[in-house]
C-alpha cells in the first residue's frame, strides 16, 4: 500500500509522507494496514468489513469485484431491478467485468445484489457510485445522487462511512449530501464519517484498475480522512489524502476538463491541417518526438461516455455559480460538438457527384472501441448530420446489436461511402478494405492506401 499526502501547507512537505510499496519492509506496511483498518473497528465486527455500494454500473461493480477480493462482504445496491436479476444470474453487463469474476463473487457469499436499501443497514461503509448526467439544458443532474443518498439514509446506521465517488462539481458532498442525510436523521443522535472519492476508472483499460489507480481521497475532518484512508486502503494499492473533499472533486473535473480540451484543440488543428491537404495524424507523430512538453491527442468525430462530455459542463455551471466564466471549457466543448458536422461534410465529400441519395454505412457506433457503451455517443449526431445532408445512412457495430430503434447490418458491405468511427478488435473490415469503395476513417488505424482516407 501507498500512502501519499497532498494535504497543505504545500505538496513537497506532504509528499515526505509517502510510503513506497518496494521499497517498505511487510512487517511496516502490515502495520500502516492495520492502524488505519483499525479505524474500522468500531462498529461490531459483523459489521465491520460490509460494504454497501449504491449504483452498480461501470464504476460500482468492479468496485464491487475489487472489494469482495479484499475480503469485504459487499451489498450492491441498484434501483434498476433488472440490472440486479441479470447480475445476480452471473451475467455482468459490464466488459470490465467478467462472468466468471462476478460467478466467483456471488459463489463466495461475499456479494450479491439488491433493490432493497434497507439492507445497508448491515454495512460500515457506504459509498455512492450513481450517475451524474446533464439535464435536458445540459445542467448538473443530481437527481439519481439526491435520489440514492435518501433512499439509503433512513437505514444507515451510527458511525458509517459515507462516501460519495459519483464525479461532480467541488460542495458536492458537503452542500447536497450530507444536508439530506443529515435532515432524515436528525432525530437520532447518530454521528456519520464523510468523504469525497471520485472514481477514475478507465473502461476497457487493461493494465489501471480499481487496484492499482491511485486513489484521491478527501474527507471531511480528521476522523473521516483516516477511516475513508482505512477503507480505501484495502482496496487499492495507492491512496492520495487530499486535505478536502472539494479538492478531491476539483481534481476529477480537471482531469476529465484536461483531456476535453486537449482532444478539441487536436479536432480543430485535424480541420485546420484538412483545408490545406496536410494529414494531422502526421503532424501529431512528427510533435510526439518531442521528449519534453508535448502529450499526443488523437482527432475523432467527437467525445462520448459519461465522462468527458459531461463532466466540464458541470465545472462551466460551477464556475457560473461563482460568477466565474470557465471559457476555454465552452469553447472545447463546442468545437468537439462541431466534429460530426465536419466529419459529415468530409464523408459526403468522397461520394461521386452522381449519387442521389447516397448510402452511408457507418462502423463502430459506441463512443470507444471494445466498449458497448453508448451514452452520449457522437454518432448520433454524426448520423443526423448525414440524414441533414440527404444521406440513407445504415450502421454495424459487432457489441451493439440494437440502438436507437435500429439494428446492425451485416456483410455484404453495400454503400457508397464507409466512415469508420470506433473501430473494435471484433470487427472483420478486411473485405471493406479490399473493396474500392471510399472510407473516411476516424480513427486513424486502417492501412493507408487509396479508398481510405484519414480525418
Ligand atoms: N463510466 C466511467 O467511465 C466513469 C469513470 C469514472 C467516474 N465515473 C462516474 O461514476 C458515476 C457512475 O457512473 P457509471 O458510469 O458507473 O454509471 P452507470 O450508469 O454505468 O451505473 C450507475 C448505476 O446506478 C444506478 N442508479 C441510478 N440511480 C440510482 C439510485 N437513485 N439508487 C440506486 N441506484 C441507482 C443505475 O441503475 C446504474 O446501474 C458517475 O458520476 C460518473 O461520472 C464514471
Amino acid at each position: 500500500m501507498t500512502l501519499i499526502g497532498v494535504g497543505s501547507p504545500s505538496f513537497m512537505t506532504s509528499f515526505c509522507l509517502i510510503f513506497f510499496h518496494q521499497a517498505t519492509s511487510a512487517a511496516v506496511e502490515n502495520e500502516s494496514n492495520s492502524r488505519f483498518l483499525g479505524k474500522l473497528q468500531v462498529m461490531s465486527d459483523s459489521k465491520s468489513k460490509v460494504l454497501s455500494i449504491i449504483g452498480q454500473g461501470y464504476v460500482g461493480l468492479p468496485l464491487a469485484m475489487a472489494a469482495v477480493e479484499a475480503g469485504w462482504e459487499v451489498l450492491g445496491i441498484d434501483k434498476s431491478a433488472e440490472k440486479v436479476a441479470e447480475i445476480n444470474s452471473g451475467h455482468s453487463p459490464i466488459e470490465d467485468v467478467s462472468d466468471k469474476q462476478l460467478l466467483n463473487a456471488i459463489s463466495s457469499k461475499n456479494y450479491f445484489a439488491t433493490t432493497d436499501f434497507s439492507r445497508a443497514n448491515r454495512a460500515s461503509v457506504v459509498t455512492f457510485c450513481v450517475p451524474t448526467p446533464l439535464d435536458a439544458d445540459r445542467k448538473p443532474d443530481l437527481g439519481p445522487l439526491r435520489d440514492a443518498a435518501l433512499s439509503v439514509a433512513p437505514f444507515l446506521e451510527d458511525g458509517t462511512l459515507v462516501i460519495s465517488e459519483s464525479t461532480s462539481y467541488p460542495g458536492t458532498l458537503r452542500k447536497l449530501i450530507i444536508p439530506l442525510i443529515e435532515e432524515v436523521k436528525k432525530d437520532k443522535s447518530f454521528s456519520f464519517f464523510y468523504a469525497s472519492a471520485p472514481e477514475r476508472v478507465n473502461p476497457g483499460d487493461l493494465i489501471w484498475s480499481q487496484r492499482n489507480t491511485p486513489r484521491l481521497v478527501g474527507g471531511i475532518g480528521k476522523e473521516s480522512q483516516e477511516r475513508a484512508l482505512a477503507f480505501y486502503s484495502s482496496i487499492c494499492e495507492s491512496v492520495i489524502e487530499v486535505e478536502s473533499p472539494e479538492v478531491a472533486e476539483a481534481a476529477k473535473l480537471l482531469e476529465n476538463t484536461f483531456r476535453l480540451v486537449n482532444i478539441a484543440l487536436i479536432n480543430e488543428f485535424a480541420q485546420l491541417c484538412g483545408a490545406e491537404g496536410i494529414d494531422v495524424n502526421s503532424v501529431v507523430k512528427a510533435a510526439s518526438s518531442k521528449p519534453f512538453g508535448f502529450m499526443p491527442f488523437k482527432p475523432g468525430i467527437g467525445v462520448g461516455g459519461h465522462c468527458i462530455p459531461v463532466d466540464p459542463l458541470y465545472l462551466t455551471w460551477w464556475a457560473d455559480q461563482m460568477g466565474q466564466s470557465a471559457d476555454i471549457v465552452k469553447l472545447a466543448d463546442s468545437i468537439n460538438r462541431s466534429m460530426p458536422a465536419y466529419i459529415a461534410s468530409r464523408a459526403m465529400g468522397l461520394v461521386g457527384s452522381n449519387v442521389k441519395k447516397p448510402k452511408v454505412l457507418i462502423f463502430g457506433v459506441s463512443y470507444k472501441a471494445d466498449i458497448a457503451d453508448v451514452r452520449d455517443t457522437p454518432v448520433l449526431e454524426l448520423i443526423n448530420q448525414l440524414v441533414k445532408e440527404g444521406a440513407e445512412v445504415i450502421w454495424h457495430d459487432p457489441l451493439v446489436r440494437e440502438w436507437q430503434g435500429g439494428k446492425s447490418v451485416d456483410l455484404p458491405w453495400v454503400c457508397d461511402v464507409a466512415v469508420l468511427a470506433t473501430n473494435h478488435s471484433a470487427m472483420n473490415l478486411t473485405s471493406l478494405i479490399e473493396s474500392k469503395i471510399p472510407i473516411l476513417d476516424c480513427t486513424n488505424t486502417l492501412p493507408k492506401q487509396t479508398n481510405i482516407h484519414t480525418i
